[in-house]
């Protein structure tokens, strides 16, 4: 039995903020961020709004469009870097609560920004498992509030948002689907992106934590060749695995962390730029919300049409990367 996405739907914060914006609180500019990074907006969660209120707006969305109804859903699989809580509750028993799933279990999954990715897969195997027909894959983030305002090397990189996908069974015969993923991780780069702080390997103690030890930390050019490095792999692992070709592929949607991370990787895989689908300038690194953001975006404004060929890529904490192709 096929696993296919019935359903795409996303959410980002109201409020806007611009390379200018930013310009005004660290010493950077418009032209640096958009010159080494692409990036021109990102949207920002309100004091009051969390990473499942994001998830809610989106997941609704999902729902909607594959016209299935919150108790529909079985199983409720959310990848965020943010969650509501550290540890428990788990933010998919809070989403889980808000959209009325009274029938889902629910699980958050920790793979960073590769979140979505390693969460269309395990969908994918419960489904063609047998054990369940309807699964809500969510990714959600809101980054801004473990940003270091302060840093300039990371806080014009991220963005909050969401996106969620309604993952079901096809009907046999259909060509839809999950074709086929890769999930991999390479746990020695642990250090390169991280948050120092607040676990229990090294908790908050009062009057020795500092604040921005809490927060993100990221060593930039680590993290860059990495991602260089293993995007190039998991494409080619992919048309590997499925038996096809680049040709065959409609698209690319890769995370979206940086457009020259992408530039270098399509330079070595003499792939053309304009397979890449790209949102980052309006939505800045999104984490596990940027692919599903990004394809909701493609199918609203009809780029991605049923019978394309999609293939998701992505890297993050962890470190994690991986990607899967899917007949959309
Ligand atoms: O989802 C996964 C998360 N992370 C990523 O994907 C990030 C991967 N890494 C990157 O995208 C890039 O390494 C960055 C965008 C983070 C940095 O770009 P870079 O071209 O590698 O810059 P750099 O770190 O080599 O810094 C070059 C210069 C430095 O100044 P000096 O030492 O040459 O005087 C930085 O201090 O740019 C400076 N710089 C800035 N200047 C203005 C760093 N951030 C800024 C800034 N505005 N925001």
């Amino acid at each position: 039995m096929k696993a296919y996405i019935q359903g795409i739907g996303c959410y980002v914060p109201e409020k806007r903020v611009s390379n200018d914006d930013l310009a005004k609180i660290v010493d950077t500019s418009d032209e640096w961020i958009y010159s080494h990074t692409g990036i021109k907006n990102r949207h920002i969660a309100a004091e009051d709004e969390a990473s499942s209120d994001l998830a809610l707006r989106a997941s609704r969305d999902a729902l909607e469009r594959a016209g299935k109804s919150p108790t529909d859903l079985e199983l409720i699989l959310l990848a965020t870097a943010t969650p509501d809580h550290l540890g428990f509750p788990s933010t998919s028993c809070v989403l889980q609560d808000k959209l009325g799933a009274a029938n889902a279990a629910a699980m958050d999954l920790a793979a960073a920004c590769t979140g979505f990715i390693y969460g269309l897969e395990t969908a994918r195997a419960f489904i063609e498992a047998g054990i369940y027909r309807n699964i809500l894959v969510v990714g959600t983030e809101v980054l801004s509030k473990i940003t270091n305002w302060k840093d300039r090397n990371t806080c014009v990189l991220f963005g909050d948002g969401a996106g969620a996908a309604l993952v079901t069974a096809a009907d046999t015969g259909s060509s839809r689907g999950i074709v086929t993923s890769h999930l991999a991780a390479d746990g020695s780069g642990a250090g390169v992106l991280s948050r120092p702080v607040g676990g229990t390997r090294t908790p908050f103690v009062e009057g020795r934590t500092t604040p921005e030890s809490t927060l993100l930390y990221m060593d930039g050019r680590k993290v860059y060749y990495f991602a260089v490095s293993v995007l190039g792999k998991t494409i080619e692992t992919l048309l590997e695995k499925s038996g096809l070709s680049l040709e065959e592929i409609d698209f690319i949607v890769p995370h979206q962390a940086n457009v020259r991370i992408i530039e270098a990787c399509a330079k070595r895989l003499s792939i053309p730029m304009e397979k890449f689908y790209m949102n980052i300038e309006e939505f800045a690194n999104t984490s596990a919300a940027s692919i599903p953001i990004a394809l909701t975006d493609m199918s609203l404004k009809g780029i991605l049409k049923p019978g394309h060929l999609v293939l998701t890529v992505g890297f993050g904490g962890g470190l994690t990367y991986g990607g899967n192709i899917i007949r959309w």
